[in-house]
């Protein structure tokens, strides 16, 4: 297995969500209505590589992670995991596959069970699955607590009451990672802790995943925090990847003029850091009722009647950066660079 090996593979990925029920339809005679929270990803997380997902609140971040390590059963679409497919594996693959995909969350207070020790929260998940003995186990615990650096010998029987926001979160990582897992999607994990930890616990991870060979893809809405760990970056726009490419490139170069406004929205590109979550100005449409054509022509200032009635496709741009836009097709428009940042 070498760095470049495809750990996880989304190829036109699809969750939908149903909001009125068959009981409900046939009650009123209104058809079932669907939330396209996915509508079409495609993405790829390599070996040791961090990938970014970046996009307003609600464009479908969570809903991609928590498709990937399925917990989330998608609607289409496929999701290959070291080639193998796993878009609808049930029963004991699935529980295999969740061995390891892994998912650590935002809250690290309220996602630590307040009544076992760190060493119980640690070895529950080889508990759950039935791995090792007592004495296997313990090893394990053991070596996940070295790798996010929390002393075993001190904390394995403290609670987590006793551990600050960023310790809790580094046992969160080391529960995680005591399965050996080969993916894991953090899914805003540092957006709760001060910013003077946050960068502690990122570094940590982003040694794992070069250290582990993990593939990781990191959720965030601090663009700050996505330059520091990520190799790679995707842009969400309403159930879609807008924009993908190398962290340095979109984070410095953006090509869609919804990557540009983003970057020209946030504090911390210029320097200033923020834990806010992503505004622009304009209404996100509905993923209930998504516009035709480019979803983002309703608060695009490059819109034209081409983008308002035919979808761009995510088209390979300059050879690194892929880009859903009408502007840069050679197909729809004659190529310009002079779009400036919107
Ligand atoms: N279980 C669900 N049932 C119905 N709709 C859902 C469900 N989960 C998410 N959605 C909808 O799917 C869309 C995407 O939600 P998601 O939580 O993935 O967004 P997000 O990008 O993670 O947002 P945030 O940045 O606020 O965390 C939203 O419109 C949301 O209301
Ligand atoms: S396709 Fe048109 S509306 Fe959509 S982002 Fe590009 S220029 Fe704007
Ligand atoms: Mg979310």
């Amino acid at each position: 297995m070498t760095t470049n090996t495809v750990a996880i593979q989304a190829q036109n990925l699809k969750t939908h969500f149903t909001l009125r029920s068959g009981v409900f339809s046939a009650l009123t005679g209104k058809e079932p209505v669907a939330v396209r929270a996915l509508d079409g990803i495609d993405l790829t997380i390599r070996r040791k590589q961090v990938v970014g997902l970046i996009g307003e609140s609600g464009c479908g971040k969570s809903t991609l992670g928590m498709s990937l390590v399925r917990m989330y059963q998608p609607t289409g679409g496929k999701i290959s995991f070291f080639g193998d497919d796993i878009t609808n594996v049930q029963g004991r693959n699935l529980k295999t596959y969740r061995h390891q995909a892994q998912l650590i969350f935002q809250d690290p207070y309220s996602s630590l069970n307040p009544r076992l020790t760190i060493g119980e929260i640690v070895e529950e998940p080889l508990r759950i699955h039935r791995i090792g003995t007592a004495a296997e186990r313990a090893k394990k615990v053991a070596d996940a607590l070295d790798l996010v650096r929390v002393p075993g010998s001190e904390y394995l029987h403290r609670y987590p009451n006793a551990l600050s926001g960023g310790q809790r979160q580094r046992i969160a990582i080391a529960r995680a990672l005591v399965l050996e897992p080969k993916f894991i999607v953090a899914d805003e994990p540092v957006s709760m802790l001060d910013v003077s930890i946050q960068a502690s616990v990122l570094e940590i991870l982003d040694e794992l995943s070069k250290k582990l060979g993990l593939a990781v893809l990191y959720i965030s809405h601090d663009i700050a925090t996505v330059g520091y760990i990520c190799d790679h970056v995707a842009v969400m726009y309403l159930g879609q990847i807008v924009e993908e490419g190398p962290a340095e490139d979109i984070l410095t170069a953006p090509r869609h003029p919804y990557t540009q406004r983003l970057m020209a929205a946030i504090p911390s590109v210029s320097g200033e850091r923020t834990r806010e979550r992503i505004e622009l100005a304009g209404d996100v449409p509905s993923p209930l009722n998504v516009p035709p054509g480019c979803r983002f022509s309703t608060r695009c200032p490059h819109a034209t009647d081409l983008c308002r009635t035919k979808a761009p496709a995510l088209e390979n741009d300059n050879g690194t950066q892929r880009v859903r836009c009408h502007l840069y097709s050679a197909e729809d428009m004659a190529p310009t660079t002079d779009f400036g940042m919107v």
